[in-house]
């Protein structure tokens, strides 16, 4: 067991986090990586919504014109001002270029104007520092490890050990999607059902008022071995096992089951109906969506719910974990924690999530993992730049 103390002969630090990495532009200062002082997310849903996904180039421009206010609110929320600062944290990737260069571009001029450190985080590190911060503000300083985390997110479905020496944190990737990320699966397919954007919410909504048993999805099959792995299959075959997922199988069956079921029609209606009603509540979809709509949700829900506990438990049990992480937009489905949780206790093993807000995303993350690289003294240089696939290691 280890215990979660911030270093005690370290004052307080405060850092300012900014994150920019998709469709959010957000900022917010944490002392210490144990408290969120504030935390400030502006959302671009809106916008991007009638295109039924993210617009790289309206993404980078919005956040442009966001930045500068984000990053004031968050420092008169929190009290402080750009001298009280103790450093700067940042998005480096993985996510958009163009979005996260906005990010990396102000942090690196407001870090050289100030004269702070500055560092550069990757954001899936973010997302598993958010369950940290969020047990760090509960009290819960005790941690045991191995820990196991789950990130699951509009773009990533990943899970990966996580291990702490001293002050530094080092990841082992065993198993990822092979296609599309679990939160994307929520989007295609609340889009295909005219459902609007983003998916993942809605159908979280929807599902309750379906029955989960009425369409059978077949499980995701993982038969080969990953395209994206290019190399040898001397460096890639080790005794230790993988835990991949695939989320395009279900997608193209949910296609198939429209077309067979002849729902063209009536999801049309219902897309141009929903499209008309600027903020649809939870009655607005469920007038908009009859019991064979409500159903599918459902058990599109409950399939992806049962792959990524069943292979997160796996996993769990085949590494021995002692903690499981479950982070990223998907983490705030309310199904999935419910799952979790059970499945979790019924083994013994401890489940941790974010609070909602923590889960998607947003800057107190950047900032809680920047504290150890903090105190390590791991500053980014000057010169670095946005890593759009940029890999936690
Ligand atoms: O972590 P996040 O905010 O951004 C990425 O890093 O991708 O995750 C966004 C994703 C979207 O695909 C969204 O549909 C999904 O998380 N999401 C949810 C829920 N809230 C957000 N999926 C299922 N249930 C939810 N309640
Ligand atoms: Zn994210």
């Amino acid at each position: 067991m280890k215990t979660l103390k911030p270093n005690l002969i370290m004052p307080d630090a405060y850092i300012l986090g900014i994150e920019s990495s998709c469709d959010e532009t957000a900022a917010a200062v944490v002392r210490s990586g144990e408290q969120v002082v504030s935390n400030v997310v502006a959302s671009q849903i809106a916008m991007h919504q009638p295109y039924g996904g993210v617009v790289p180039e309206l993404a980078s421009r919005e956040h442009l014109r966001a930045i500068v206010p984000v990053v004031r609110q968050a420092l008169a929320e929190a009290n402080q001002t750009y001298k009280s600062l103790d450093a700067i944290a940042v998005t480096q990737g993985p996510g958009l270029a163009g979005a996260l260069l906005v990010g990396i571009s102000y942090a690196k001029a407001l870090a050289f104007a100030l004269d702070k450190p500055l560092i550069a985080v990757n954001h899936l590190e973010g997302h598993i520092h958010a369950v940290l911060l969020e047990e760090r503000q509960k009290g819960n300083r005790e941690l045991q490890f191995p820990v196991l985390a789950l990130v699951v997110s509009g773009g990533h479905t990943h899970l990966y050990l996580a291990a702490q020496t001293n002050e530094a944190w080092t990841y082992e990737n065993i198993g990822h999607t092979r296609d599309d990320a679990a939160g994307e699966a929520f989007d295609k397919v609340a889009k295909l059902l005219g459902l609007g954007y983003p998916g993942g919410p809605i159908i979280d909504r929807l599902a309750p008022h379906g029955d989960p048993t009425a369409v059978k999805f077949p499980p995701s099959q993982i038969k080969h071995r990953d395209r994206r792995d290019r190399r040898g299959p001397k460096e890639t075959e080790t005794d230790r096992p993988r835990f991949d997922f695939s989320y395009s199988g279900i997608k193209t069956a949910m296609l198939r089951y429209v077309e067979v079921h002849g729902m063209r029609d009536s999801i049309e209606i219902r897309r141009k109906s929903l499209a008309m009603i600027p903020k649809p509540k939870l009655e607005d979809y469920l007038a908009n969506c009859d019991k064979q709509a409500r159903d599918l949700v459902a058990s599109f829900q409950r399939a992806i719910v049962e792959d990524l506990t069943g292979k997160t438990l796996a996993a769990a049990r085949a590494y021995d974990v002692a903690t499981v992480f479950v982070t990223g937009g998907v983490a705030a489905n309310n199904e999935l924690r419910r799952t979790f949780e059970q499945s979790g206790a019924q083994e013994g093993l401890p489940v941790y999530f974010p609070s909602r807000p923590l889960s998607t995303d947003n800057a107190a993350m950047i900032a809680a993992a920047a504290y150890p690289k903090f105190l390590a003294r791991d500053f980014a240089a000057m010169d670095f730049s946005a890593e759009a696939s940029l890999a936690l290691r």
